[in-house]
């Protein structure tokens, strides 16, 4: 994994960059860059409107814990619409707990999990899905643009079928991809049949399931269901932090028996929030009015925007065709140098020159264009 975090500058924020001008020039000049994270990561945005408006109703009076009160009921129920199925739902504090906890659930600790090699479980979770099984293993398969390739996959499930192997026992797919690509139903079904043909279960995170639901349906109206279970996903790890919401992402089990006392794990893992409602009303805010298809719609335009406007820039190159929110550039390294130094923050994620440009629910315009003016001026000096 070649990517590199750079140093925060704790204290600054977006808002002193750009109130520097009401700073005397002299001490505008003496002032370190201020950081911008706009571009960093979607986590860097804050609570959107609509979930922080559900937490302000959620505030009121007493209500039970732990998953016991009306707007967890809620919640479930509108998960339950949106996938057109009944499903078992869990909320959990962040992305890695609900992948590692969802992949222990399908595993016992002699098992392994085939995933991408650029997949969040393997180089970002700090082995916590083979902490939660108890060893079960990681395996990595390749594929071009962070899509798992299906012969790939299979030579990993046949390399070795003896006992001295970890038993493949789960295919876990990122949609959308670390690389900012979405799998088609189609794709998604060809590596589905293949898990099942082999008797492994389907996991997918869904970090940037709403990036990924948006550009589906745009390109021919294909619902949430067509590329989660009816596709063959068993579990679906659903992130609603990126899409706006703070701290909340929701375990969903199409496949129901897999959930048998995932309620435990939780528990024991320390991811059963005892005011369970102020995880789940923000998916109620989310969900009850498509807000969450908004917001995620309104990051991968942005994205789109980006990407035409570096087109016209001869120093800077598409790696990969943004399908959602992420846009992955080349660019010389003094030019990325010069950018940092103006105080943006972003990350080298592919080889040594390709970082990653995050598009979120609250990039606006007035983003994009200065970032691309100082993209312009940093290029105009190589
Ligand atoms: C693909 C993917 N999965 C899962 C996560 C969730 O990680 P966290 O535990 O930081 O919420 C992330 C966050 O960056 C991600 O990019």
């Amino acid at each position: 994994m070649t990517r590199k975090k750079l140093s925060l500058d704790a204290g600054f924020c977006f808002h002193d960059r750009m109130s520097s001008s009401t700073a005397s020039p002299a001490a505008d000049r003496n002032r370190p860059p201020a950081a911008n994270q706009v571009f960093a990561s979607d986590n860097t945005a804050g609570i959107c409107p609509e979930a922080w408006a559900a937490l302000a109703e959620a505030n009121r009076g007493r209500l039970p814990s732990y998953g016991n009160d009306e707007w967890t009921v809620r919640a479930c129920d509108l998960l339950r619409s949106v996938f057109e199925t009944d499903c078992d739902v869990f909320f959990v504090f962040n992305g890695t707990a609900a992948n590692s906890l969802a992949l222990a659930s399908l595993c016992q600790s002699y098992h392994s999990v085939i995933c991408h090699d650029y997949a969040h479980v393997e180089t970002d979770e700090c082995g916590a899905p083979e902490f939660f099984s108890n060893g079960t293993k990681i395996l990595v398969a390749t594929g071009p643009h962070g899509k798992l390739d299906p012969a790939e996959v299979e030579r990993v499930i046949l390399k070795r079928t003896d006992i001295h192997y970890p038993k493949p026992r789960v295919l876990s797919l990122t949609q959308s991809t670390e690389w900012g690509t979405v799998y088609t139903v189609d794709e998604l079904k060809a590596l589905t049949d293949l898990a099942r043909r082999h008797g492994l279960a389907v996991h997918m995170d869904g970090a940037r399931f709403a990036n990924a639901a948006t550009a589906l349906a745009a390109r021919g109206g294909c619902q949430p269901a067509d590329f989660t279970w009816r596709a063959g996903v068993d579990v679906l790890c659903f992130g609603g932090t990126k899409n706006g919401m703070n701290t909340s992402e929701a375990v969903v089990f199409f496949n129901k028996p897999l959930a048998h006392e995932f309620d435990y794990r939780c528990k024991q893992a320390g991811q059963l929030a005892s005011k369970m409602r102020f995880l789940s009303a923000q998916w109620v805010g989310m969900l009850q009015d498509g807000a969450w298809l908004r917001h995620a719609a309104h990051a991968n335009q942005m994205a789109q925007k980006l990407a035409a406007a570096l087109r016209t820039i001869p120093q800077v190159n598409i790696l990969v065709e943004p399908e959602v929110n992420a846009l992955f550039a080349g660019m010389p390294p003094k030019v990325a140098e010069a950018l940092h130094a103006r105080g943006w923050h972003f990350y080298n994620f592919i080889g040594a020159h390709g970082y990653r440009l995050m598009c979120s629910w609250d990039t606006r315009d007035a983003d994009l264009d200065a970032f691309v003016a100082d993209l312009k001026a940093a290029c105009a000096k190589v």
